[in-house]
């Protein structure tokens, strides 16, 4: 990892960890870390948070423009993260089968799984104008701040 994204991570988690202190709500919880993504993470259009229900996901706090609500298991970037229970990157959402275009402006993407006590909850969204946003770097420092979001529902 960079130095400079390695460091933005660093105190991405440390803020994440400070502005969560004291609250257990998941919905507050998860509104305030999709604010904080958003606000100082460059070059984001959305970034957000879908919850599992039943066999679909269901649109959860989020900044960015309005988003489609209902997204099944398996169905663009977000449910195949789901299904698969896996962090994907998308370098370029166009190329992508089946990918949801909510704001026509987004052209990469990347989806992380939310895990607690081994069950799937839910994916963090982040959408990017810019082709190719999203490396490995950025999914290390994202899975740190969903470890801070879980950890402070306990
Ligand atoms: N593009 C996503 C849908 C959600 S929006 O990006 C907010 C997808 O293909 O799952």
């Amino acid at each position: 990892m960079t130095t400079s994204k390695a460091e933005l991570y660093d105190q991405l988690a440390a803020q994440l960890s400070s502005l969560l202190a004291g609250e257990r709500d998941l919905i507050a919880n998860a509104a305030n870390c999709s604010s904080l993504i958003f606000h100082l993470l460059p070059d984001l259009n959305w970034a957000g948070f879908y919850f599992a229900k039943d066999d679909e996901l269901v649109l959860g706090p989020f900044q960015g423009k309005p988003a489609c609500v209902r997204i099944k298991f398996g169905q663009g970037v977000c449910g195949a993260g789901a299904a698969r229970c896996e962090t994907i990157i998308v370098p370029n959402v166009h190329e992508f089968p089946g990918h949801i275009a909510c704001d026509s402006v987004s052209n990469s993407e990347i989806v992380l799984p939310l895990v607690k006590d081994s069950r799937l909850i839910g994916v963090l969204d982040l959408d990017s104008p810019l082709i190719g946003r999203f490396d490995e770097d950025d999914a290390v420092g994202l899975e740190r701040l969903i470890k801070v979001l879980m950890k402070s529902i306990e």
